[in-house]
């Protein structure tokens, strides 16, 4: 398999040699005071096409900045190489950098000299010294063989849409048209507001106000019981086309914000209460304020609240609901001093310590709310007009009299998520929320740059949460539809005519649809890429029998010769100490959201794991080709690990269940050939487990030695 696909490889035209220059970064001492900076820059002189190296204290700071692009502009530079820190955090800026000066973005390289090697083999100098010079090689091999990209422009509509109209969809609208941009507001339902602020402190006030402004405002256009049925187009240029009652209509926007919020999950008839007492937070919500409007006296004798009453593993849990529930049972005694109110509950979420949510607590019990904690295996029973429960600390049963019983569901994202998410390429975690990038890993940022989440929909916000993400997210909004064209240098595949066999594989794979095949004259069918669809997952690459697929900077050639550097010599191994041992070679295909990740969290909490692992980023394990392992094999590798998001997480749909099926394939085809499959190993990483990545880097390596 292996050898067809170099094949293929070798039948590609010999490029011209491009010139790379090198930037060293020293980190402060960060990276130089384990690694040998200068030594480091002076060895990647003499790396094919290295024209250029210098290194840098800070190349991120303004003057290491000027520096480097003096230098692309003098060396005249085709490709750039930065050895310093986590790619994440300063990619978007280098690429900017040489965007700058005429050069596209995809042509640089970032390697991770300081995570992966001065932070996780500080102990161990010799060792980190020669993995970066490696991986300065494995670099500059990628940067050899990247494919020039694809670009398309395309003029930026200068408008918004936000779908949903929750506290934090009302306000990016305000700060949006506020700031001179049109704005549709799409709600599905007959009124602008939702249900959720009866839950969120001092929110009903604002929805009000908000809704009143949003109403009479000249640059938003308020579209209720609209649904969204269809997204296409790119960043800066969406076709959106909506229902509202049997009519269908088309909005042309730059931007779309997801602002649908969350809902409590709905009672579950079947569950094992008396229906007659049990009203859900929203209801007893309305309850309460119905009693306050009125001036009168809440009538009842005995509430209980019952925090979380279905297993929450799947559900939202959250300090919102909580701190609701015990709002609401403060508001009851203050109506009703006589009142009896009993909270039970499995865990208390308050939020951040010393803050409102704890205040509450505190004023709750000075008022004589009573607390009890039930165990997950003794839930509450609601029978008649009591509600036994076991008291954790005394084993005893205890018979709790009740007139009112208000149950807290999980707080789960409204039904219609799952559909905006596939038409918008958003992930979705387990609970169906949309994935928040952590601070570490661009927050806010998703696979196409013109959507924007805000609020609940990412995971329960409080109102504070709310409005501080409807402001950044208004501003990020409106700094991106401030440009007039956008260019984009993309990740998209691309399909070579001349080698496509129009065999229908790769159709059959792509998560967008975005390929189709369309009939030649009297021969076989071509594959075609729509570009606006295309995310760049890399799936059809590698269902692609013939590689007449390339993608820039994830093509075969750039892989396969990341994978030969990384197991070719540094003639460095002497210097390490026991490196003349036999030391396994594990070469990881790392998933950028997901092992990539979890080895960023790695190095930054200097986890140290094996110093022979080589990590090759891909932007999703949807790119991971059986005949990459095998090349890696081939060329030494004592091990091969996959490393994918977790299920469910994959940001480009399934990618880690198409990797998952192919190295079981693998796997299989491996052991039937006498070759041990232990070798050869699949793994899923939450994005922030470093201590997962290190561990599982251990273990794998001392199976190997063994
Ligand atoms: Fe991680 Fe697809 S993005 S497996």
């Amino acid at each position: 398999m292996a050898e067809e696909l170099i094949s293929h490889i070798d039948t590609r035209e010999n490029k011209p040699a491009a010139r790379i220059g090198i930037v060293v970064c020293e980190c402060g001492d960060k990276i130089a005071g384990v690694l040998a900076t200068d030594l480091l820059r002076e060895r990647s002189a003499s790396l094919p096409g290295v024209v250029y190296t210098m290194s840098e204290p800070y190349p991120c700071n303004v003057d290491g900045r000027s520096r480097l692009s003096q230098a692309i502009i003098d060396h005249k530079l085709e490709r750039v190489l930065i050895a310093g820190c986590a790619p994440r955090l300063v990619e978007h800026l280098f690429q900017q950098i040489m965007e700058e000066t005429g050069l596209a973005g995809c042509y640089l390289s970032v390697v991770d000299i300081r995570e992966q090697c001065a932070y996780v083999h500080a102990s161990d100098p010799a060792a980190a010294m020669e993995k970066a010079t490696n991986l300065i090689k494995m670099g500059v091999a990628r940067l050899t063989e990247i494919d020039p990209p694809q670009t398309f422009s395309s003029d930026v509509v200068k408008s918004a849409m936000v779908i949903g109209s929750d506290l934090s969809g009302l306000t990016v609208a305000l700060a949006l048209a506020d700031g001179d941009i049109d704005v549709s507001l799409v709600e599905r339902d007959s009124q602008l507001g939702g249900t959720m602020y009866m839950l969120q402190d001092g929110a009903k006030e604002l929805i009000t106000e908000s809704v009143d402004v949003v109403s009479k405002h000249p640059q938003i256009q308020t579209m209720l019981n609209t649904r969204v049925t269809d997204v296409t187009g790119q960043s800066g240029n969406y076709q959106v086309l909506l229902a509202r009652d049997d009519q269908n209509f088309e909005l042309n926007v730059g931007a779309i914000i997801l602002a649908t919020g969350v809902r409590p999950k709905s009672l579950d008839p079947n569950y094992w209460y008396d229906r007659s007492l049990v009203v859900s937070q929203i209801q007893f919500a309305h309850e309460l304020e119905k009693t306050t409007a009125a001036n009168g006296q809440l009538a009842l004798h005995d509430v209980v609240m019952i925090f979380h009453t279905e297993d929450t593993e799947g559900g939202g849990s959250s300090h919102l609901s909580c701190v609701a529930g015990i709002r609401q049972a403060i508001q009851a005694k203050q109506l009703n001093p006589d009142i009896n109110v009993t909270i039970l509950f499995r865990d208390l979420y308050l939020g951040e310590a010393g803050g409102s949510g704890e205040n509450l607590l505190l004023q709750a019990k000075d008022l004589g709310v009573n607390f009890f904690r039930y165990r997950k295996k003794h839930p509450p029973f609601i029978g008649g007009k009591y509600i036994k429960v076991d008291d954790p600390l005394t084993d005893q049963p205890l018979q709790i009299p009740c007139d009112r019983v208000v149950l807290t569901t999980p707080l789960i994202p409204q039904d219609n998520t799952s559909a905006l998410a596939a038409m918008l390429h958003l992930p979705q975690d387990k609970k169906g929320f949309i994935i928040d990038r952590r601070t570490r890993l661009r927050p806010g940022n998703y696979v196409d740059d013109g959507i924007f989440v805000v609020g609940g929909v990412h995971y329960p916000t409080d109102t504070a949460e709310a409005l501080l993400q409807a402001h950044v997210t208004a501003a990020r909004t409106h700094r991106f539809l401030g440009k007039d064209t956008l260019t984009t240098a993309g990740l998209r595949a691309e399909i070579d005519p001349a080698l496509c066999t129009g065999c229908g594989n790769c159709p059959q794979v792509c998560p967008t649809s975005a390929i189709t095949l369309e009939k030649r004259d009297g021969l076989l069918s071509l594959a075609t890429v729509d570009l606006l669809r295309c995310i760049g997952c890399g799936n059809c690459l590698v269902v692609c029998p013939v590689k007449a697929i390339s993608l820039p900077g994830y093509g075969d050639p750039a892989i396969l010769a990341q994978i030969s550097a990384a197991l070719s010599s540094t003639g460095m191994e002497k210097e390490v100490e026991g490196i003349d041992k036999p030391v396994p070679k594990i070469v990881v295909f790392a998933c950028e959201w997901g092992a990539y990740a979890a080895a960023d969290i790695a190095g930054a909490r200097r986890m140290s794991y094996p110093a022979d692992v080589r990590i090759i980023r891909m932007n999703c394990s949807a790119r991971f080709d059986p005949n990459h392992a095998l090349w890696a094999f081939l060329n030494g590798a004592d091990g091969v690990l996959v490393g994918v998001c977790q299920k469910g997480e994959c940001h480009y749909g399934n990618g880690n269940l198409y990797a998952e099926e192919r190295v079981a394939t693998l796997r299989k085809q491996l052991a039937e050939r006498g070759f041990d499959p232990r070798r050869l190993r699949l793994e899923s990483f939450a994005t922030d487990d470093g201590f997962a990545f290190a561990n599982t880097m251990k273990t794998f390596s001392n199976e190997m030695r063994k």
